[in-house]
């Protein structure tokens, strides 16, 4: 990922700020360099994809308990880095452990259903309100089966993408992912950006970008195309770009113009689904889409994915027009992990207990931030939360874009010189809280926050 850094008068002391804490990492961490190295000789790039390559260097996991991880050196840290959002279990839950264990017994695999399905499908349906369920393995791969269904259905090819929305590695979504501010081009016609190499300029073409919170820029998009969007696709909170969240009446409001333009709504509750609450933006927002689609914490770390559609929708999987399907869909043991999880894990009480950690770690970042007079905020949904560096609410991408990059890697940095493990990328990312957290792991955060501040304040 690239981020556009904006120069300000104290560059220059946060750069010597990231030297310093760049050389404490390095020397915390002498086997992860060891292994980097060896690692470099059979594994591209010597890490295992490239988003756990960061600066300066990749920390190679031994493992994890509770709400900790412990590093190949033997660090331990508080873990609110969560894997990218999908940790909300903690490490070897009890109730995780001994569902996986279970199943493990009786055999993993055999690419036919097991009955853990059926109950996992209808508390799904309780929970987003949408009828009707198929699995799959990552994120991607449920974006991408949504993004079919919705061309299916309608026979259009067009998608409405939200600029700085992240959907996932395949084609139809990589474009304007994360693109640098002189790529974007003007705000009422944002240009396409490929987000990655590889992506034909032919299935760009069939991405049309807007900005988040702006409704009359989807009416225009849709005016534009008219009969030829088949849906849009977003993140109903960006979590992708900092945390970004919608308007007041925004969701309701595309959605109701995408139907009246016969296209669908696609919220990608990948990174929110079970973060946010125990039924994900769908839920809290009273908004129910076409189609939902869920990753990340559904398996409590274990590796699977969900569509949920209306009856609408799901008919043509139902009726075999459109063919979804893959090998490991509804695989034995992420089933089990997944009803354990939804079953013993994201429990009415667990929620309880994550909303008044969030709430802890909130009130002691904002008395740091009043303390030393910064402009900044803090921006939490349920488990979820970060520090944005700048006074005024981020609304859309483009004022995402205008924060300074470097203050999120010093951030990223002194929390994890101070035992605690976010996701690098500073900005970009987010913590999570699990339901194993403590009033001790959150206040962890906030000292290192509060030192944070103060050498920035010097
Ligand atoms: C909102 C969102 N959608 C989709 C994905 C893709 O999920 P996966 O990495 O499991 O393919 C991600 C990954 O970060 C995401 O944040």
């Amino acid at each position: 990922m690239s981020s556009t850094v904006i120069e300000s008068p104290v560059s220059d002391a946060v750069g010597q700020l990231i030297a310093d804490e760049e050389q404490v990492f390095l020397r915390r961490q002498p086997r992860s360099t060891e292994l980097i190295a060896l690692a470099r000789e059979h594994l591209a790039g010597g890490a295992t994809s490239n988003w756990q390559i960061a600066e300066p260097q990749a920390v190679w996991m031994s493992h994890g308990e509770g709400s900790k991880v412990y590093d190949v050196d033997g660090n331990c840290y508080v873990d609110m880095h969560g894997g990218y959002g999908a940790s909300i279990a903690g490490h070897a839950h009890p109730a995780i452990v001994a569902a996986v264990s279970e199943r493990v017994r009786r055999g993993t695999h055999f690419a036919q259903p097991t009955e853990d399905a059926i109950w996992i499908a209808g508390e799904l349906a309780r929970r987003f309100d949408l009828p009707l369920w198929r699995f799959a393995n990552s994120g991607t791969e449920a974006t991408m089966d949504a993004v079919h269904l919705a061309r299916a259905l309608t026979g259009r090819d067009l998608i409405i993408k939200v600029e700085g929305c992240y959907h996932g590695h395949h084609d139809s979504v990589q474009v304007s992912v994360l693109p640098d501010a002189d790529e974007i081009g003007p705000r009422d016609h944002p240009i396409g950006v490929p987000g990655n190499s590889g992506i034909p300029a032919a299935i760009r073409d069939l991405v049309v970008v807007v900005p988040f919170n702006d409704v009359d820029a989807v009416a225009r998009a849709l005016a534009e195309h008219r009969g030829r969007v088949a849906a849009m696709i977003l993140e109903p909170v960006m979590m992708n770009a900092g945390i970004i969240p919608p308007d007041d009446g925004y969701l309701a409001a595309i959605r109701d113009l995408v139907h009246r333009a016969g296209a669908l709504l696609i919220f990608d509750e990948v990174k929110t689904g079970f973060t946010t609450g125990p039924g994900g933006i769908t839920a809290s927002s009273g908004v129910v889409p076409d189609m939902v689609c869920l990753a990340k914490a559904l398996g409590g770390g274990i590796s699977v994915a969900a569509i949920g559609g209306t009856t609408e929708v799901m008919s043509a999987i139902s009726d075999g027009r459109y063919e979804q399907v893959g090998t490991f869909n509804g695989n034995p043991l992420a089933m089990a992990a997944t009803r354990a999880t939804l079953a013993e894990v994201l429990t009415p009480e667990s929620y309880r207990r994550l909303d008044a950690n969030g709430a802890r770690l909130r009130s002691a970042l904002e008395g740091v931030i009043a303390e030393h007079g910064y402009e900044w905020h803090v921006v939490s949904v349920g488990a979820k939360g970060c520090v944005t560096f700048r006074r005024d609410r981020v609304r859309e991408f483009r004022d995402f874009l205008q924060i300074d990059a470097r203050l999120g890697h010093l951030h990223w940095l002194v929390q994890h010189n101070g035992g605690v493990f976010l996701p690098p990328w500073g900005k970009v990312e987010q913590w999570l809280l699990s339901v194993q957290h403590d009033r001790d792991d959150v206040d962890r955060f906030a000292t290192n926050f509060a030192r944070f501040a103060a050498a920035v304040a010097n």
